[in-house]
């Protein structure tokens, strides 16, 4: 590997790019985006572009040039701009959208429900949550984890959000929120391949055709948001959901959210906040079941309540199959990092999969080892980036690893997981994520000592 170009003079020229056809590049990056980057890191090292459907994206994957690249001001680098092509789905006043101080301003409104004490008392309602879905898994045929997992952190974070515990709502916004994903990841890609250089400014409108479907799936799913958002505000009253403080949030003109923006927020919680934890979820039981002595040291820590290890284990899943292969900035203010002094309209990405696969960080790096994230030289900050880093920081990182937690600590106190083949699934892109081929194919039977249960004589049989 190249040695770091950060320390280096200011480069007058672009960093070099991946030698392939540009075609190859897209298409790789589609199908096989490992390929690119272990490709861009062996033939130039720590800095590079690749071309996406002809708009170049440079890549930064050392933990220095991250950590330059995430602590730029969102005045210089901004998140907003390059996730504009979300903005059917989500809402032009989407947290993922904004950028600048309008940005922090919404970002700091929607910290408290994440943190602390408040996220803490969601681990009930998941408990249950988790509890109930893994119980539906088959005992002998096999399961794809992938949409068992999609159904619970769907039904997780529609509970968490709106505190809604009857089936007819929950149903609804259920079904509304799958529609929107489904419509809405799908035509973004076809967008995106549309999408020429923000770099240039010339990005076109977005194609009618293509978007018609995600304004119907949207405005369906609005619709019911505005009337639990309106139900809402006429009840009052917090019931410890993130709804009940969202209502109370005022912004810095001391004024109450609007209900477009709050619903904006809605929306994208729902749709960031459940489809990338069940694909991490799904990883999750590719990878144990194919590490049997590991599984049962992570049932025994489940069955007696711990979790060290099973953290780890989240981790050390996040870092082999990273869920997002990259997070992105657009240059707002000419700039230099990593020797390279980039113009505005230039993307530029934290390449988290670049990062997570590099041999000075993690020896033996294809190698599925949640020990290494044990102990006190486990990977610094910059070096494990599945959330991005920075200002721009996934919101929902905490929650989604207390969330796989108790998941996985639901599904292993109760099921074996068993792989269903000999080989390891790889890596297959499903819309903007990175899932396991077959879905996270296993058998689940039931694990032979069960859960300690509650003192209940008629429940002390051993399943
Ligand atoms: C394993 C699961 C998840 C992964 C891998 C993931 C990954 C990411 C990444 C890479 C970003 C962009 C960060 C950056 O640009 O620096 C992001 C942003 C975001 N995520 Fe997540 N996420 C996950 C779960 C969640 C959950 C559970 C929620 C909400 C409950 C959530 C809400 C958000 C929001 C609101 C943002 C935008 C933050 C901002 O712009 O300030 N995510 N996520």
């Amino acid at each position: 590997m190249a040695a770091p170009r950060y320390d280096s003079p200011v480069a007058a020229t672009a960093p070099p790019g991946l030698s392939w056809h540009p075609l190859r590049q897209s298409y790789a990056w589609l199908r096989h985006p490992e390929r690119v980057v272990d490709a861009g890191v062996r033939q130039h090292g720590d800095v590079f572009s690749v071309r996406m459907f002809g708009s170049p994206i440079i890549m930064h994957a050392s933990p220095e040039l991250v950590k330059e690249l995430v602590s730029q001001p969102g005045d210089v680098l901004a998140a907003g701009r390059a996730n504009d092509i979300l903005a059917p789905m989500v809402g032009s006043a989407s947290l993922l959208l904004l950028d600048g101080d309008e940005h922090l301003a919404m970002r700091r409104l929607q910290l408290p429900p994440f943190h602390g004490e408040r996220m803490r008392g969601y681990e009930r309602a998941m408990q249950q949550l988790a509890d109930a879905g893994v119980s539906r898994w088959p005992l002998e045929a096999p399961t794809e984890a992938w949409p068992r997992m999609q159904a619970i952190t769907l039904d997780i974070i529609i509970r968490v959000i709106f505190g809604i515990e009857d089936d007819r709502p929950r149903n609804a916004v259920r079904h509304a929120v799958k529609d929107l994903l489904r419509t809405g990841t799908r035509r973004s890609l076809f967008a995106a391949a549309g999408v020429k250089a923000a770099a240039t400014g010339k990005r076109p409108a977005p194609d009618d055709l293509l978007l018609r479907g995600v304004a119907r799936s949207r405005s369906r799913l609005a619709d019911l948001l505005d009337a639990e958002i309106r139900r809402r505000r006429d009840e009052g009253g917090d019931r410890g959901d993130v709804l009940s403080m969202l209502l109370e949030a005022t912004g810095p003109d001391g004024q109450l959210l609007p209900t477009e923006v709050l619903r904006d927020q809605l929306v994208t919680l729902l749709v960031a906040g459940h489809e990338t934890t069940a694909t991490a979820l799904s990883w999750a039981v590719e990878r144990i079941a194919r590490h049997p002595e590991l599984q049962d040291r992570l049932a025994a820590e489940a069955l007696d309540g711990r979790h060290a290890l099973i953290d780890a284990t989240v981790k050390e899943v996040l870092r082999l199959r990273p869920v997002l292969p990259l997070f992105m900035r657009e240059v707002v203010e000419a700039c230099e990092i990593g020797g390279f002094r980039h113009e505005p309209g230039t993307l530029l990405a934290g390449a988290t999969m670049a990062l997570h696969r590099r041999h000075d960080l993690y020896p033996d790096p294809s190698a599925f080892r949640p020990e290494r994230f044990l102990g006190d030289d486990a990977p610094g900050t910059y070096a494990w980036t599945p959330f991005g880093g920075g200002v721009r920081r996934c919101l929902g990182a905490s929650f989604a690893q207390l969330e796989m937690r108790i998941v996985l600590s639901a599904l292993l106190a109760e099921r074996r997981l068993e792989p269903v083949g000999d080989r390891d699934e790889v890596i297959r892109r499903r819309s903007v994520v990175l899932a396991p081929s077959k879905a996270g194919l296993v058998r689940a039977p039931r694990r032979r000592a069960a859960r300690p249960q509650p003192a209940d004589p008629q429940r002390s049989e051993v399943r």
